[in-house]
């Protein structure tokens, strides 16, 4: 069954090789085991990624460091990866679509090559979109996508490798099959750890040692991420893969009715965006002063709302300075999940022209 299902996912993305595993994180583990880099090499991640993913470096032995985002795309941007990658000699970008907006990275592919920099595609909350011919989750040396809850195809759990590289593929296949195979210990295991991250947050460590600490616990407790795929996560994936294209394009029809809906209200900045978008959640900034009035009024009114992702900078130790525009983004992001019916988008526009003429009268 694995093999049927991998054939398939690699088919839809016009991929070579797929290989199941336990979770994302899981898939990005095996994918930075398998470049066989040298212990502490660092992986460029955007700032505000979700932080699983860049634990998948921790648990790999490497070194995550980070960059600003783009204030008009919410993504990375082409300079700065070009930028980092030589200043601090980085051997990897992790291209992360974020919130489900694109990156076209077919700009800056070929000048990393030439500077010997891998690029993986991190398609965990944009799969099923397109960007100059190439589907997200096409995109670099490989790919992942994820099959967690609230993903486009939302699973109890897994996530995929994909890549064209026989030599890779076979790499990440032995890898994932390495990982614990026992879906029981994952909750009691990430409990653990969660419990002792929060006694090294709270102990004032330098830099070094805190990250160090942090290391120590993470790979310590690697059964709570690394998984192996199971069986019913196979079957709900196979199921929902069967359905990609509905799923997919009913993602998308949503995506662009919030965003006509949206995009002229005065007083909200929806991301710049390139090619065709499966969003994650539609998000949007609004001003800092008014975004946890506007949450809760959407969330009373039925809405599914989040502010993510607020930038990784208390969690690394990092200087806000640094990092302006995610701390800015994060400071006014409003995420909305696509839950509702055709007709939300209308609602969500009234609602929020309503809230912020309140807010300003
Ligand atoms: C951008 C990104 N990458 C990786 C992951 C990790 O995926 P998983 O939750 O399947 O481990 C996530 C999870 O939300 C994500 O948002």
């Amino acid at each position: 069954m694995k093999g049927k299902i991998e054939k398939k996912i690699a088919a839809l993305f016009s991929r070579r090789y797929c290989v199941l595993t336990g979770s994302g994180t899981a898939a990005i583990y095996c994918i930075l085991k398998g470049l066989e880099l040298s212990e502490g090499a660092q992986v460029l991640y955007p700032i505000n990624t979700c932080e699983t993913a860049v634990n998948a470096a921790i648990f790999a032995g490497l070194n995550p460091v980070f960059s600003d985002v783009d204030i008009e795309s919410f993504n990375l941007s082409d300079q700065k990866i070009i930028q980092l990658t030589q200043e601090m000699n980085i051997p990897v970008v992790m291209g992360t679509h974020l919130f489900g907006q694109l990156m076209d990275f077919q700009n800056i592919e070929k000048k990393l090559a030439e500077n010997k920099v891998i690029l993986i595609e991190d398609a965990a909350q944009a799969y099923g979109g397109e960007i100059n011919s190439k589907k997200a989750g096409q995109i670099g040396l490989a790919s992942i996508i994820s099959f967690g809850p609230g993903k486009l195809l939302d699973c109890s759990g897994g996530g995929a490798i994909l890549t064209d590289t026989e030599k890779l593929h076979q790499k990440v296949l032995r890898i994932s099959q390495s990982l614990h195979d026992n879906p029981q210990i994952k909750s009691e295991t990430r409990q653990r750890m969660m419990k002792e991250m929060f006694v090294i947050g709270k102990q004032s460590l330098p830099l070094k040692a805190f990250l160090e600490k942090r290391k120590e616990i993470l790979r310590s407790h690697s059964a709570g991420y690394l998984l192996q795929i199971n069986e019913v996560e196979m079957q709900e994936i196979d199921e929902k893969i069967s359905r990609f294209s509905v799923i997919s394009s009913q993602r998308e029809t949503f995506g662009q009715s919030f965003r006509n809906a949206i995009e002229a209200i005065e007083g909200i900045t929806i991301p710049n965006l390139q090619g065709k978008n499966i969003l994650w959640r539609f998000s949007f900034l609004v001003q800092k002063e008014k975004r946890d009035y506007i949450s809760e009024i959407l969330s009373d009114n039925g809405f599914r709302v989040s502010k993510l992702f607020e930038p990784m900078i208390k969690t690394f130790n990092l200087k806000e300075s640094e990092f302006p525009n995610a701390v800015e983004i994060g400071k006014r992001i409003i995420n909305i999940h696509f839950e509702k019916s055709w007709d939300s988008a209308e609602v969500v526009s009234k609602l929020l022209k309503e809230t912020l003429y309140e807010a300003t009268h």
